[in-house]
């Protein structure tokens, strides 16, 4: 494992070669838009906001209003954010590279809104309305305070994915398909705890691929990565794109 914040020539090289990028990208990606993590001591959501009483099934079951109005209050926090350089810089990467595979945990839409085409969403999108009988997805209703189905007048849920829930199957297959075929994989803003997103870097580096961490925080995986990147995806992702270049 080499630590720095200078891009690693060995690392240039091996994007140089590579067939096949894969990004994974968590909340961190986010963070310079003003867009709060999960985890993060101070101002992680899940610091202020017990996780099992926001996003799960059961939580929707007890009390939709609240949760409708939590999602609600995300949904402006990340309508009012601006895609970040690291964004823009995973946007322009793809054009650098014969094939680049984007695979987000993050349901805000700030990679598409960065270019970023055909992203994987692997937790689903916090703009999307769902039946919660059947997940259909639907035209959501802003002015009640639980939208109801048209189809079956069953409430509707926000289109993120809940513990306890499983990922979207065909997020899951390309996700799998991409880690492992990849020549190199980038882990960027994610604290890689929580499953199976965090076991996509181990499907990479078993299949003979580059694995990279990009996180200020080294996470608990770290010494398993070729290489980590100790910094913010905002100033690291550019550096690196921009290196390719040189
Ligand atoms: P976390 O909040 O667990 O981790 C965010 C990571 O980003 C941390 O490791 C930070 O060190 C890092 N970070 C902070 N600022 C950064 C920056 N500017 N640049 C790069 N990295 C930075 O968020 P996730 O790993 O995305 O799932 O969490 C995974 C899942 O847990 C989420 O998708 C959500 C959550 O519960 C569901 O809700 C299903």
């Amino acid at each position: 494992m080499t630590t720095n914040s200078d891009i690693p020539d060995a690392l240039l090289a091996a994007l140089r070669d590579a067939r096949h990028v894969c990004v994974l990208t968590g909340a961190g990606v986010s963070a310079e838009s003003g867009v709060p993590t999960f985890r993060e001591a101070q101002d992680g959501l899940w610091a202020k906001y017990r996780a099992e009483e926001l996003a799960t099934p059961e939580a929707f079951l007890a009390d939709p209003v609240l949760i409708w109005r939590w999602y609600r209050w995300r949904r402006e926090i990340v309508a009012d954010a601006e895609p970040n350089a690291g964004h823009r810089a995973i946007a322009a990467l793809a054009e650098r590279v014969p094939k680049l595979t984007l695979i987000t945990q993050n349901v805000d839409n700030l990679h598409q809104r960065a270019g970023s085409r055909d992203v994987i969403e692997f937790h689903g999108n916090i703009f999307e309305d769902r039946c919660f009988a059947d997940g259909s997805l639907q035209a959501g209703d802003d002015s009640t305070a639980v939208p109801t189905c048209t189809e079956c007048g069953s409430n509707l849920r926000p289109g993120v994915v809940w513990f306890g829930e499983a990922i979207p199957e065909q997020a899951l297959h390309d996700s799998c398909t991409a880690a492992a075929d990849c020549d190199v994989f980038l882990s960027v803003g994610t604290s890689s705890l929580v499953y199976p997103a965090a076991g996509l870097a181990d499907l990479a580096r078993q299949n003979d691929a580059t694995v990279v961490e990009i996180n200020p925080n080294p996470t608990q995986h770290a010494a398993s990565f070729d290489f980590c990147l100790a910094g913010n995806s905002g100033v690291i992702l550019p550096e690196l794109v921009n290196s390719l270049s040189l």
